[in-house]
């Protein structure tokens, strides 16, 4: 039975840029027990926090000469046989033939309820003053499916929360982090489920990834 968990574990390539807080989380919310396994962490900085993350798990990395060169993208992604590609915090563009290779099996994850508060430049704490400056009641984060269109592919997963009087965007930006750490592993581990990406819902990957840690 362990064998054949191992045998069809998915795998997981994630590219970053930056610190690489989602990648920690579902680094973390993958145990052992777990369908899915992160295999390639990619990077289009060598300086990227989420490196030093990666090498902490023994995952072994990648960082691209050139973050628009499709053929590289596609050798990295081969040779670690990744059967899904997660953008945890990627700020660059994938080019388009990597979408296309990989279609239905690319996913985001943006700190916004898409579609609003998306798109070229919507990144970081700029999303969250935007946020505010809209005088939205709610905010969260959204997984989705990365097409050729910017933040616009379809919907898998959303979490919610309420923007509150007091927020900032520091401080907004913080409580759709947390949210965002368990958004991802959710997208991840119903992926793994389905052998590609998929709808989810939050409090029913949830209560999986609780049962993979407890064994
Ligand atoms: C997250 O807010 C993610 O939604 C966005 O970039 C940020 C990355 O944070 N796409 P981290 O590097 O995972 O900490």
């Amino acid at each position: 039975m362990r064998l054949y968990l191992r045998l069809m574990r998915l795998r997981v390539a994630v590219a970053i840029s930056g610190r690489g807080s989602n990648l920690a989380a579902l680094l973390q919310a993958l145990a052992p027990g777990a369908p899915a396994e992160v295999v390639l962490v990619i990077s289009n900085r060598a300086d990227a926090g989420g490196l030093a993350v990666a090498r902490e798990h023994d995952v072994p990395t990648h960082v691209l000469k050139n973050s628009a060169d499709a053929d590289e993208w596609l050798r990295a992604l081969s040779g670690s046989d990744a059967g899904l590609v997660v953008l945890a915090g990627f700020l660059k563009h994938v080019p388009v033939e990597v979408v296309t290779a990989y279609r239905g099996r690319i996913i985001n994850i943006h700190p916004a309820l898409l579609p609003r508060h998306g798109g070229p430049g919507m990144y970081g704490l700029r999303v969250h003053q935007a946020v505010l400056a809209a005088g939205d009641a709610e905010s969260g984060a959204t997984v989705h499916l990365v097409t050729e269109e910017y933040d616009r592919g379809p919907i898998l997963g959303q979490a919610y929360l309420q923007v509150l009087p007091a927020d900032t965007a520091e401080s907004l930006a913080a409580r759709v982090l947390q949210l965002e750490h368990r958004l991802l592993p959710a997208a991840v581990l119903a992926a793994a489920r389905a052998g590609h990406a998929v709808p989810f819902s939050l409090e029913r990957e949830d209560a999986a990834l609780r049962r993979h840690a407890a064994t």
